[in-house]
């Protein structure tokens, strides 16, 4: 996403089922199409609620010579930021993954995937996999970016996978982070985006309103940093388990969602960056989607689906 776009992005044509049997097609993969409304960007990211999308034209790339991962290690969200902008101001478009794992997501890797490698012999805080691809030889150009910022100790530590089985255990770290999530049980979690330069921001409101419900609660964020798009999930404290936890706060589930959600409209980001609403999130859709962006999207709605057949229980509790 950060470097080639999101589906909407890529997706150059779409053919679809409508909820009243017709199937248009519009699959010839033009770059320019300025015919009326945008049933592609309307059906992309719709949850299946407007028509059912049977086959798609997708933009290609030419698939780059070299691809490069890094690990590196930082002591505050707001270094991860900062060095986003310094890798993206030296190798500009070539940076296509910029993802944040932190300590205490670490310390859940290390006890349900004990066999996976931490590149690090100690705790920094906070850490980014880098991955760039390119032109041959770029590897030497993300070494001296990264060596310049260990120079300027914005980078604390950082490891370069020297082959492709090692870029595979460095992306196994921020790849099993959800299944150790899921493992552990958290009692929220998040898919909140924010502008890039309201990270830090959202990371250290969220952290204390998090806290404030209760000064045991711990929480992992991580995410797709380079997007503005962090999950933060959030887990009992430590020595009580999901269960025991949630019976004596009954009330500590909703208030830690009801707070990251505030936190990230305050931010000016958003609830769902690429989940989707489905029915979970239908009530947060009513409270934090604009009222007019809210009353179009119930009527679009109602004019493709009048009978509520296409995914009826998605994106609005009526
Ligand atoms: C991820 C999924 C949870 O980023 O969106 O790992
Ligand atoms: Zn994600």
């Amino acid at each position: 996403m950060l470097r080639y776009g999101n589906a909407r992005d890529l997706c150059i044509g779409i053919e679809a089922v409508m909820a009243d049997g017709s199937v248009p097609q519009e699959l010839n993969p033009l770059r320019k199409n300025n015919t009326g409304y945008d049933l592609r960007y309307l059906l992309i990211g719709s949850e299946g609620a407007l028509g059912i999308i049977t086959a798609a034209s997708l933009k290609l790339m030419p698939k780059n010579p070299e691809t490069i991962t890094a690990f590196c290690a930082v002591s505050h969200p707001a270094a991860t930021v900062t060095l986003l902008h310094t890798v993206k101001g030296a190798l500009g478009d070539t940076v296509s993954g910029f993802e944040l794992l932190c300590d205490f997501g670490m310390n859940l890797l290390a006890e349900h995937f004990p066999d996976d490698v931490v590149p690090f012999e100690q705790s920094y805080g906070w850490y980014v996999l880098i991955e760039i691809s390119g032109h041959a030889g770029i590897k030497d150009e993300l070494e001296e970016t990264l060596a310049a910022g260990f120079e300027s100790e914005l980078v604390l530590d950082a490891v370069v996978a020297q082959s492709d089985a090692q870029r595979e255990d460095l992306w196994r770290l921020r790849e099993q982070t959800p299944e150790a999530n899921r493992l552990t049980g958290a009692i929220c979690n998040s898919d909140t985006s924010v502008p890039i330069s309201q990270i830090n921001a959202f990371v250290a409101k969220s952290d204390a309103a998090i806290l404030a419900i209760h000064d045991g609660l711990r929480v992992n964020s991580y995410g797709h940093i380079g997007d503005g798009n962090i999950h933060l999930n959030v887990f009992s404290p430590a020595g009580t388990t999901k269960k025991d936890f949630l019976a004596s706060h009954p009330e500590s589930r909703k208030a830690v969602c009801m707070a990251i959600n505030e936190v990230t409209h305050d931010c000016g980001g958003t609830i769902s960056a690429e989940h989707g609403i489905g029915s979970l999130k239908t009530s947060d859709l009513e409270m934090y989607c604009l009222p007019g962006k809210f009353n179009a999207l119930k009527s679009i709605k109602a004019a493709l689906d009048p009978n509520g057949i296409m995914n009826p229980d998605a994106l609005f509790s009526d």
